[in-house]
């Protein structure tokens, strides 16, 4: 296992965000997580990457046990969080952001942010410009840039179509499936239900914090509840 998350509890005082949460992915899997808006989603995200700390339970990465780690511990074991809104920096400019991925490691080369403007022509044409200029679409690569430069072998996105246009998030997904293809896992928070379980190959779907369903996307489409809840049949 890549990732393995057991008996996983996250708490904000008297707020029950996550509980009791069990998940495992494998390398090179994509992995989806759905649910509606309090469900969870983020604080699973964010406790794995040890942004929000958790109450009880642990967590696993690449054999280890990080539950205790700090962010940057974790970054360098090769976890990477693409966060919700994309959390770009609009008084940085587009190079100054994307640099801001590699922070937590101790040396990175130029050739390796050279890959990042080959993959992503627009940033390349805007790299000194302020992030401020940046279209939705592009704010969203430029935080998936920010990612790859900490160089993950698993990158979780949360929300990552959220707000794009039907062919920005056809791009999107392209581009997953391109850094799956690389060797990437993923683990993919997502509302557009019907995209994500075209990528995925196992979901968990959360309710008030517990996982009520899991499956492959077959299992899940088959199921009545989550058609009712999510796809809209
Ligand atoms: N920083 C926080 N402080 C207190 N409560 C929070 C905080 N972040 C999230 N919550 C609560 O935790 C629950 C889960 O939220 P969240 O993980 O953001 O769900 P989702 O991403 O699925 O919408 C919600 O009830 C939300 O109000
Ligand atoms: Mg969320």
């Amino acid at each position: 296992m890549l990732l393995e998350v057991s008996a996983l509890d996250v708490r904000y005082g008297r707020n029950h965000a996550v509980k009791s949460l069990d998940m495992a992915l494998t390398d090179n899997a994509i992995v989806t997580v759905l649910g509606a808006n309090g469900a969870g989603k983020s604080s699973l995200l964010k406790s794995i990457m040890g942004i929000v700390p958790n109450a009880s339970g642990s967590i696993h990465f690449g054999g280890q046990d990080i539950t205790r780690w700090s962010v940057p511990q974790r970054v360098r074991a090769g976890l990477a969080l693409v966060p919700e809104g994309r959390q770009i920096l609009t008084s940085l400019t587009v190079h100054e952001n994307l640099l801001m991925g590699a922070y937590p490691r101790k040396r990175f080369s130029t050739s390796e942010t050279n890959a990042i403007y080959d993959r992503f022509d627009n940033l390349a044409q805007r790299r000194d410009m302020s992030a401020a200029v940046l279209s939705g679409g592009e704010q969203q690569m430029l935080a998936i840039g920010r990612a790859l430069l900490a160089k993950p072998r698993l990158m979780m996105l949360d929300e990552p179509s959220l707000g794009l246009s039907p062919l920005l998030v056809k791009q999107l997904f392209d581009l997953l499936r391109e850094l799956h293809a690389e060797g990437l896992s993923l683990l993919l928070v997502e509302q557009n239900t019907h995209m994500a379980l075209q990528i995925a190959r196992y979901g968990y779907v959360l309710e008030l914090g517990a996982v009520t369903l899991e499956g492959s996307p077959e299992e899940l489409q088959q199921n009545r509840q989550l058609k009712a809840a999510y796809l809209g049949s």
